[in-house]
């Protein structure tokens, strides 16, 4: 060997020591395979690498690096290491690995090809790094996220619950309260109109006795005395009147009666537990609560005879049904319209509500179920009347509540109830 090949070769050997000490020193993982032969086997690995893996140098040279994948050989990141070496690119995955002692640690790995000067692949070069620490913790961190996420839900949920049994709850007693505060004197005055009707009729008996007496007495002036008194006083046209006026009292009673009922029935505080109950009924005494509110924005459409009665809590379908029609009276502008029809399959009822109000596109239809979804004013609305009616028809209910509307066209909610539910 001459002079200058020597110092060429110590250089070189030098070189080389200090690349293999700076192979050696690094806390990463380094493997170099040999890409000609077939399966790719490892040729090297440094130190970090058999510490990570707890393999020693001599049981993973000439192997293929996938023993480290254990039997979790379903990665999608071992599709996209295929795909790099196939195509002699370079990639970055972060993978699941397993030590020779079989604990695993999360491998966040990089592979890169090695060309010679003509370009030809081969070697790949992989570093590895054990990333487990970083790894568990985001995702520890992003499964408390997803159940913070659900509490935060089921707290809505219970909210929005709350805070509309409480509305309900108050709407129910104050309902209740005055339909007992009218009862009283509605009573009182039916008594009354009973005793009046027949002491009109004694009265009017009386006078007409009066009138044969004085007629059979033949005094010219006791005749014209009580023509001129009668004729005063009006007695014929007010004995005709006086008919009528007690009979449109009593019917002016009797649709107080009724209204009264509706309210007892509507508010139902006793009957928070199930029963058979007609949905007839049920709505037709929430119209008459809604009624003065919607009258006169709404002319409503109730199609509902014949409809089999269900066991349910008519307490609470109510609740769904005035929601519905509040939500209806909220939609229309002028000419608003409500139909509401019923039918039914062998297991279930079929109830829906047809509005001509102002629909909503697609994107609001996805969240009206949502708790304090509301389009409407602060003040206007809270956004809990679909929630609540959802909840009360899916889950109280076992039934199914479904929306279908079209922008400037109009909203259809159908119902389905089943009938032994
Ligand atoms: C240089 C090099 C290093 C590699 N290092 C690892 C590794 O640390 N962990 C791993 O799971 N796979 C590693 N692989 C990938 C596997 O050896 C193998 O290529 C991969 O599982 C896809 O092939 P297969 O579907 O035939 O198993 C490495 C590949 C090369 C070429
Ligand atoms: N018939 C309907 N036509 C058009 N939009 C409707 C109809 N019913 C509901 N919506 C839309 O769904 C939203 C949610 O309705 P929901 O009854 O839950 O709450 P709200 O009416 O806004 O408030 P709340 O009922 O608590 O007073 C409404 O704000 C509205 O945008
Ligand atoms: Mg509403």
């Amino acid at each position: 060997m001459e002079k200058h090949e020597f110092q060429d070769y110590n250089f070189i050997q030098h070189e080389l020591k200090l690349h293999d000490a700076a192979m050696e020193s690094t806390s990463c993982g380094i493997s170099i395979s040999d890409a000609r032969k077939p399966d790719m086997p490892l040729i090297y690995v440094n130190r970090a690498f058999c510490e990570m893996s707890g393999f020693l140098e001599e049981e993973v040279v000439g192997k293929n690096c996938r023993f480290l994948q254990g039997e979790n050989r379903d990665q999608s990141a071992r599709y996209i290491i295929r795909e790099a070496l196939d195509s002699g690119n370079h990639c970055q995955v972060l993978i699941k690995n397993y030590r020779k002692d079989g604990t695993f640690f999360w491998n966040d790995l990089i592979i890169s090809p090695i060309r010679d000067k003509e370009g030809h692949l081969t070697h790949f070069v992989g570093v590895q790094n054990d990333v487990t620490d970083r790894e568990e913790a985001r995702r520890e961190a992003a499964a408390k996220q997803i159940e913070l996420e659900k509490t935060l839900e089921t707290l809505k949920e219970t909210q929005s619950m709350l805070i509309h049994s409480e509305k309900m709850n108050a709407l129910g007693q104050m309902v209740a309260g005055v339909a007992h505060e009218i009862n009283n004197p509605v009573a009182f005055v039916a008594s009354n109109m009973h005793a009046l009707k027949q002491m009109a009729e004694d009265l009017k008996g009386a006078y007409e006795q009066l009138n044969a007496a004085v007629d059979a007495s033949g005094s010219e002036d006791l005749k014209a005395m009580a023509r001129k008194l009668s004729q005063e006083a009006d007695v014929d046209f007010i004995s005709e009147d006086l008919d009528d006026l007690i009979n449109s009292s009593s019917a002016g009673l009797k649709r107080v009666k009724g209204i009264v009922g509706s309210l007892r029935n509507f508010s139902r505080l006793d009957e928070a537990d199930e029963k058979i109950a007609s949905m007839k009924e049920c709505i037709e005494s929430t119209l008459e609560i809604a009624g003065s509110v919607v009258r006169n924005r709404l002319v409503i459409d109730c199609q509902l005879n014949d409809l089999s009665p269900i066991k349910c809590r008519p307490s609470e379908l109510n609740q769904v049904f005035l929601n519905l029609i509040m939500n209806a009276a909220q939609a229309v502008k002028e000419d608003g319209r409500l139909e509401i029809k019923g039918s039914e399959t062998t297991d279930a009822l079929i109830l829906t509500f047809t509005d001509n109000g102002l629909g909503m596109d697609a994107a609001t239809q996805e969240k009206i179920f949502n708790p304090f979804f509301t389009t409407k004013q602060v003040g206007e609305g809270t956004g809990l009347g679909l929630s609540i009616a959802y909840k009360i028809i899916t889950d109280g209910h076992n039934g199914k509540i479904t929306v279908e509307s079209k922008v400037g066209k109009g909203t259809s909610f159908t119902i389905s109830l089943p009938k032994n539910a």
